[in-house]
């Protein structure tokens, strides 16, 4: 018997870096997953098929021993590994798996592809094992596996891939699900220069150790801009959505986090007419988002090709984690 689940990728509209110390992330699930393909083994290797990405190999214990591709990508598997031996353990069963890993989430890249491929994992797993988890359980568990690759991240990356939808969440409140239908007119657009969420983070806390009460101000701005977002989203007041992205754009490069290719990609876009950009994510490569007039969205997206971003016009996904038994 072999399992399948599948995860949305995210983009946070309003809130990234001052979610890791206070106030409301407002994010959302795309259309773009992680699907996860599990299968008992007869031995206990756990094997991982990431040949999409150009390699495949197992863990034996710890060690990591490459069948196709270089030794180091056995780094690039420790969150999945670690979602896979602690569902394992939550659930008090023990099995060697095949894991087979599949994703249209751009990677390193600000879209939630590391959080999307560990609640996948999670839920795999424990479905292939009969471990009965509440989403709740998977989302928990899969923080453990993204705690390998960011650090101490805030959780609004696995919540939203859990829940899927549009999602206000705060470090250490939780999450509010937001009661909201149909899409919004949004354009990302990916800088494709691949960046570290783990660096960004330390990052601004290293700029807000120097200066504690000009950062913890700007942190109260965003926290500020983001409840003023989720009004705006609420009442589809798409100029105000802008308006507030601009300013929120603003607080992000004055922590240090944009680039210039980010920057001339938030340009672009509203060089294009968009009601407003901002970096999505991390920032220091990765992806913008822009909001704009429904009939606009060609346009804005032909300027982020025309600055050499990659664009993306993406609808919300309000399916969160799905799991599905393959017989
Ligand atoms: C990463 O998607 C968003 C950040 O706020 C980090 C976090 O929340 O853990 C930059």
């Amino acid at each position: 018997m072999s399992v399948e689940a599948t995860a949305p990728g995210k983009a946070i509209l309003f809130g990234e870096h001052s979610v890791v110390y206070r106030g409301p992330a407002i994010v959302i699930a795309i259309d773009r997953r992680a699907k996860i393909t599990a299968k008992e083994r007869d031995d206990e290797r756990i094997r991982f098929d990431c040949l999409d990405l150009g390699f495949e190999g197992y863990f034996e214990g710890d060690e990591y021993h490459p069948v196709a591709g270089e030794e180091w990508r056995g780094n690039r598997l420790q969150a999945m590994l670690v979602a896979a031996r602690k569902t394992m353990e939550h659930i008090d069963k023990t099995s060697g798996l095949d894991l087979t890993v599949r994703s249209d989430i751009p990677i390193a890249a600000g879209l939630g592809s590391s959080a999307a491929i560990c609640v996948a994992t999670v839920a795999a797993t424990g479905e292939l094992l009969d471990g009965n988890l509440s989403q709740q359980e998977i989302c928990d568990l899969a923080y453990e596996g993204e705690k390998m690759v960011h650090g101490t991240p805030s959780g609004v990356d696995n919540n939203i891939s859990t829940y899927g939808g549009v999602l206000s969440y705060e470090t250490g409140v939780g999450i509010e699900k937001i009661d909201f239908q149909g899409g919004l007119p949004l354009v990302i657009g990916n800088s494709k220069r691949k960046r570290s969420t783990r660096r960004l983070v330390a990052r601004v806390r290293a700029l807000r150790d120097r200066n504690p009460e000009l950062v913890d101000g700007l942190i109260d701005s965003m926290g500020e801009v983001s409840r003023k977002g989720l009004e705006a989203i609420k009442a589809r007041d798409y100029p105000m959505i802008g308006d507030l992205m601009n300013i929120n754009h603003g607080l992000l490069s004055s922590v240090g986090v944009s680039i210039s290719r980010l920057d001339i990609l938030v340009h672009a876009a509203r060089g294009a007419g968009a009601y407003g950009a901002k970096l999505t994510g991390a920032g220091g490569g990765g992806c913008m988002i822009a909001i704009t007039d429904p009939d606009k969205l060609r346009d804005v997206s032909r300027a982020i090709s025309r600055s050499r971003g990659e664009p993306h016009i993406v609808n919300i996904s309000y399916e969160g984690v799905e799991t599905r038994r393959l017989g």
